[in-house]
């Protein structure tokens, strides 16, 4: 007799059938990750969660019409990722994307001899090379209309409706309904909020937006704007994983 029949002679069934259950669930491997999404993250910098992937799949594969938007691109880790479920999902709805390269840190490494101004420089432009080579390469049937400014005169070009070249050199007229927008730009609390408000202006009935960095902590800014949002009647919360996605429902 093994020990593990021994053990089941002195053990409840129900509570038995209750162990082994839970034993399956911790084997149970998380699901493995979209294999483009994987390769992105092979060759561009960033720190997508995979929580915030899996929200751009379902809102992308359920959003209505209208724009796509990303505030904040950094190296374009998620800016391409949201373009491989554009077009996994067959929705022809084109990215709008703002980023201006706010470049904060890390410190220039000892010994270097750039100098702090000419190490940051020449990390912005580090990133910002680094956001146009990665989308070229991984997205080149479908660029984003991208706009090296703050979300702030994004948003102030969108309500306008005005025509603008975008960072890749062709001109595209902003403005119209948004149907998922993506918050992961400057992360204090009243610019998160104000992200926030923009895109609530123009995001169509049944859009989604998902905030970056707003499931860690209460306290942090995003969390803040994101539990205020989510308790606007208009509003409905579709996931928390970790991050707040919610969808428009008024
Ligand atoms: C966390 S990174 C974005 C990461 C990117 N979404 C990804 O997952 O690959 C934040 C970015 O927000 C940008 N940013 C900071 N303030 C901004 C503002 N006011 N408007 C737009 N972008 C801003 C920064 O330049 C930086 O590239």
């Amino acid at each position: 007799m093994t020990a593990k029949s021994m053990l089941r002679q002195f053990v409840p069934p129900v509570v038995w059938s209750l162990a082994s259950r839970a034993k399956r669930g911790a084997r149970t491997p998380p699901p493995r990750e979209d294999a483009q999404v994987k390769s992105l993250r092979d060759a561009i910098p960033g720190w997508l969660n995979a929580g915030n992937v899996r929200a751009f799949d379902r809102c992308i594969a359920a959003m209505p019409e209208g724009a796509v938007i990303e505030i904040g691109c950094y190296a374009g880790l998620s800016a391409n990722a949201i373009l491989h479920f554009l077009q996994k999902h067959g929705r022809r709805a084109a990215l709008f994307s703002a980023d201006p390269w706010v470049i904060e840190g890390p410190a220039e490494p000892a010994g270097s001899g750039l100098g702090e101004a000419e190490w940051l420089g020449r990390r912005r432009a580090y990133i910002r090379d680094t956001y146009e080579r990665a989308t070229r390469l991984h997205s080149a049937a479908r660029l984003p209309h991208h706009f090296e400014v703050s979300s702030d005169a994004f948003f102030a070009d969108w309500r306008a409706g005005a025509v603008r070249t975008d960072f890749f050199g062709r001109e595209a007229r902003l403005g119209g309904p948004i149907a998922f927008a993506y918050i992961d730009g400057d992360h204090s609390r009243d610019q998160v909020w104000k992200d926030f408000t923009h895109v609530d202006r123009h995001l169509a009935k049944g859009g989604f937006v998902l905030f970056d960095d707003s499931g860690f902590h209460p306290l942090d800014g995003a969390a803040q704007s994101a539990a205020r949002a989510a308790a606007m009647p208009a509003y409905r919360i579709v996931a928390k994983a970790p991050h707040y996605c919610l969808q428009k429902t008024g």
